[in-house]
């Protein structure tokens, strides 16, 4: 407990400078959230669910970016979790808005109040690299073997207190590409309806249209890599800010452990998972607010003596994340995450599917049935042997609608999951 401790330290120096970059720029972050809540609402609506009372957990919610877009965007029975007071949001601003706010000593607590909740949803965003245990001989240093165990132990946790069709959505960093690209999978659930209304104050009607466009996470990230980005999002630029700028640059450091194989094979061989990567190039008003952004963010302001000046940060931000521009000033910056999707059983995956097989089916049947009134009715068409086997096969299809119907029917009555 003691040595995780070391991390909230770190971030109780941080705090002032973190939030300062998040209130100067509060929309920067858009389409990390987007992406999140584009998943949330295709989930929602693929399992049929009311999106207002769908129990989340906001896991090191620090000032609350994530919560505060995810009321914006109709959610309304949020739960943040943060250890760190200095980073905390002002939860008084929050009352009776379905933002419960809850103070942890330390993220192995987390238990004693989600196992009341049973969350539907638990989500980390750009929090869970954050887990780490630092070497005991060099302090500097992060212990890989004592930081994966407290990461899976995190997940172990969210895992055994969550709704039996619930979701843990860890949304992160990880380390190169090549290391985990095998284990990507498709996300399956996407719906931008919602989600899109979010980035009117960020983009224009042509930018949020054609993202709006996108089918899938997948598709998302080709219109980004392909409209909005200097550089592709496969380059991997987050990971490669903070190993070759923030740790050389800034006397505080970024040390990490982020999402790799050693944490996805262990999630592999314990849940059901799904695994992508995807682009969310953060969004500003001009350079002079993405240079203000990076230096408040990363620590560089904390420096008096700064290693670096503020218009090399600039230069490399440019150089290895890509600064690209786009209308009336306006600037992006690469970014990118990666997202794992833990559940315990596959069939919450499955609802979407069944629910088109069931309306093929029932239009079957009434074809069936048409055709099979139409011959008892007609003195041409009349066919004793095709009759019967419009009737049995009537039957069949029966056979599989009832208990579908009687499900719904208790659904819609009993209002039960
Ligand atoms: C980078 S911030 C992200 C906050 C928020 N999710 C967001 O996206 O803006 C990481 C958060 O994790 C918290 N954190 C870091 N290490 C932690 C630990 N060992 N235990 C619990 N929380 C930790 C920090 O206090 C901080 O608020």
């Amino acid at each position: 407990m003691e040595k995780a401790n070391i991390e909230i330290e770190r971030f109780k120096k941080k705090a002032m400078y973190y939030k300062k970059a998040l209130n100067l720029c509060p929309d920067a972050r858009i389409l990390e959230v987007f992406n999140i809540i584009s998943v949330l609402d295709g989930y929602v609506k693929d399992n049929e669910l009311d999106k207002s009372s769908l129990c989340i957990v906001d896991l090191m919610s620090g000032d609350g970016y994530l919560t505060k877009y995810l009321h914006k965007a109709g959610f309304r029975n949020i739960h943040s979790f943060e250890a760190c007071n200095e980073m905390s949001f002002n939860s008084e601003n929050y009352n009776n808005s379905g933002i419960k706010l809850y103070s942890i000593p330390e993220i192995l607590e987390i238990e004693k109040i989600i196992c009341n909740l049973k969350p539907q949803i638990v989500i980390s965003l750009a929090s869970f690299h954050h887990l780490i245990i630092h070497d005991k001989q060099e302090p500097k240093k992060v212990n890989t073997i004592e930081s994966l165990n407290l990461q899976e132990k995190v997940i172990d946790i969210c895992m055994r207190n969550l709704d039996d069709n619930g979701l843990l959505l860890i949304t992160d960093i990880y380390d190169n590409v090549e290391s985990i690209e095998e284990y990507i999978t498709s996300i399956p659930f996407w719906n931008t309806f919602d989600s899109s209304k979010l980035l009117y104050n960020t983009l224009n009607e042509t930018e949020i249209s054609t993202i709006k466009k996108s089918k899938n996470q997948s598709n998302f990230n080709s219109i980004i890599d392909e409209k909005f980005t200097k550089y592709s999002f496969r380059r991997n630029p987050s990971i490669n800010w903070f190993r070759q700028i923030v740790d050389k640059q800034t006397s505080i450091g970024h040390s990490d452990f982020a999402i790799n194989r050693s944490l996805i094979e262990y999630i592999k061989s314990n849940y059901i998972y799904r695994f992508s990567t995807f682009a969310c190039p953060w969004v500003f008003d001009n350079k002079g607010h993405l240079k203000n952004f990076l230096l408040n963010k990363f620590g560089f302001s904390i420096d008096d003596n700064s290693i670096i000046s503020d218009n090399e940060v600039l230069k490399e931000a440019d150089a290895i994340n890509g600064i690209t521009d786009i209308q009336n000033n306006r600037v992006l910056f690469g970014w990118n995450l990666s997202m794992t999707i833990l559940s315990k059983t596959e069939t919450i995956y499955k609802k979407k599917t069944n629910k088109k097989r069931t309306v093929f089916i029932l239009l079957l049947l009434l074809l069936i049935l048409v055709i099979n009134i139409v011959m008892n009715l007609s003195f041409k068409l009349y066919n004793k042997e095709l009759i019967a086997i419009t009737n049995s096969l009537s039957l069949l299809l029966l056979g599989y609608l009832l208990p579908e119907a009687f499900s719904f029917i208790s659904k819609t009555i009993f209002n039960q999951k």
